[in-house]
């Protein structure tokens, strides 16, 4: 077999997570709520009614968690900031008490040489905006997204060399506006269009200020990727998975990394009413904004077969960690799933295949040839603490194992790889499956609904990532 090209000297060995699901301290000093503050507590909406009230209590904790990446080797770690920590109204005055919460944790990193990789947003909106506009479906959230990035580069510009803009717009916005399962938790495709547009313009505006406060720094969106398979050789269903690429991958990082819409899925939206209304100057700012670098989160493959007219639409996913619970899913007239025979899963249906990374890595390559930063890839599990008071998470340590070895053959490939995040760090807030699914590198003794002491425990996996990072990666 082939060689396999060495990871680089300077690859980012990292971890992952977000503010809402890891800080708990959701109205600590001066912190206003976020849409997730709100709507986790309407009943039916997160299993068990778990939220991030404590989460792992990373707020006051963060001195202990930091330490832990210092022992662990972590040469990056991507988190995010809370927009309404920060404008607590989602605009105006800035929270002097949420900046200075993120400049101790930024300085804790950086005094241990880790180096910080902000996530603008991360899905918790301020709820001041969703109550007066609506957030993402009023084009007035350009503006304060704007003023909310321009007050973050100007604080942390000199600090942070990696940013992120949006955290997987794709999956925020289909959980929001086609399956009903994130706020405003509606299903109507042409709302979910324009959403879309306004958070591309929001994307295009953050990197834009970027460009002009951050000369020296590294910008770029972070995209969930799941790539398309066709279900067999029936023509009908390679069209059925080309529309889907087009339809669930492309339709963002085209925008992101071109400025432009994919012609054959914006001919269909224009054919069934769906398109978003573009305003004069909307194409122009699109294509000025270019990325420094796709952020790529990567878990699982899907495979698409032709769909009906009259066929299966959005339906739902698994929530419940019952194996073999999740519906098809798909666009009647365009494409629908179903299960790849080829592939084991994981508890939540979730496809382990780690050649779908490796697949990933060259096709976002080809098509846009942009460095890739991955930000996320890991397994949700149920971790059991064992009676020797440890964890045991061999299926991890495979998992992320096979995983790697993909990343290297994608370099072997022609990608241009800066790192790779795993997610997560400790273990924290799933937000529609609790905190029974765990990805942590750190378990975190909770349960769904009792914070218990919280108490931080280091896993299997835990040593051998220290090893592989040791190790750049040689020793996988
Ligand atoms: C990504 C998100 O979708 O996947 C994370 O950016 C999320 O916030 C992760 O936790 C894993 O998904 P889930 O549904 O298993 O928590």
């Amino acid at each position: 077999h082939r060689q396999l090209a060495p990871f680089p000297e300077g690859f980012l060995w990292g971890a992952a997570s977000a503010a809402y699901q890891i800080e708990g301290g959701w109205n600590a000093d001066g912190k206003g709520p976020s849409v997730w503050d709100v709507f986790s507590k309407q009943p039916g909406r997160t299993y068990q009614g778990s939220n991030g009230d404590v989460a792992v209590d990373h707020y006051h904790r963060y001195q202990e968690d930091v330490a832990l990446m210092a022992e662990m080797g972590l040469m990056a770690y991507r988190f995010s900031i809370s927009w309404p920590r920060i404008f607590p109204q989602g605009r105006g005055e800035a929270n002097e008490g949420g900046l200075a919460f993120y400049e101790r944790l930024i300085d804790a990193l950086l005094a241990h040489g880790i180096e910080p990789v902000v996530t603008l947003y991360h899905w918790d909106a301020p709820q001041a905006l969703m109550d007066e506009y609506g957030a993402w479906e009023s084009r007035r959230i350009v503006d304060d997204f704007e003023h909310y990035c321009r007050a973050l580069f100007t604080r942390f510009g000199a600090k942070v060399r990696y940013w992120i803009t949006l955290n997987e717009q794709n999956i925020d916005t289909t959980r929001s506006f086609l399956l009903a399962k994130h706020p405003p938790a509606v299903r109507d495709r042409q709302r979910f269009y324009q959403a879309n547009h306004h958070a591309f313009l929001a994307n295009a505006r953050a990197i834009r200020a970027f460009r002009q406060l951050v000369p020296g720094g590294k910008i770029g969106p972070t995209f969930c990727y799941c790539p398309a398979y066709a279900a067999s050789s029936r023509p009908q269903d390679v069209v059925a998975a080309e529309s889907a690429e087009e339809f669930t991958n492309h339709w963002w990082l085209d925008v992101y990394a071109t400025g432009r819409y994919p012609a054959s899925a914006w001919a269909w939206l224009v054919e069934h009413g769906q398109a978003p209304r573009i305003e004069g100057g909307d194409a122009e700012l699109l294509a000025e904004a270019k990325p420094d670098f796709l952020g790529i989160n990567y878990y699982y493959s899907q495979v698409f077969e032709d769909n009906a007219l009259d066929g299966v639409g959005e339906t739902d996913f698994n929530t419940s960690g019952q194996k073999g619970s999740t519906p098809v899913n798909g666009v009647p007239g365009l494409y629908k799933t179903t299960a790849n025979p080829h592939l084991p899963t994981s508890n939540w249906d979730w496809a382990i295949d780690p050649d779908g990374l490796r697949i990933t890595l060259r096709r976002v390559t080809s098509r846009y040839n942009l460095p890739v930063l991955i930000t996320e890839n890991g397994l949700g599990e149920f971790d059991q603490l064992s009676d020797d008071g440890k964890v045991h998470d061999g299926y991890r340590i495979d998992y992320l194992r096979h995983h790697l070895l993909a990343c290297q053959q994608a370099i072997s490939d022609g990608t241009k790889l800066m790192g790779y995040c795993a997610w997560s760090f400790t273990d924290l807030l799933s937000w529609l499956n609790g905190y029974q699914k765990r990805y942590g590198f750190v378990y975190v003794n909770r349960t769904e609904t009792d914070p218990l002491d919280l108490a931080r425990i280091r896993k299997d996996s835990f040593y051998w990532y220290r090893d592989v990072i040791a190790s750049n990666g040689r020793k996988l």
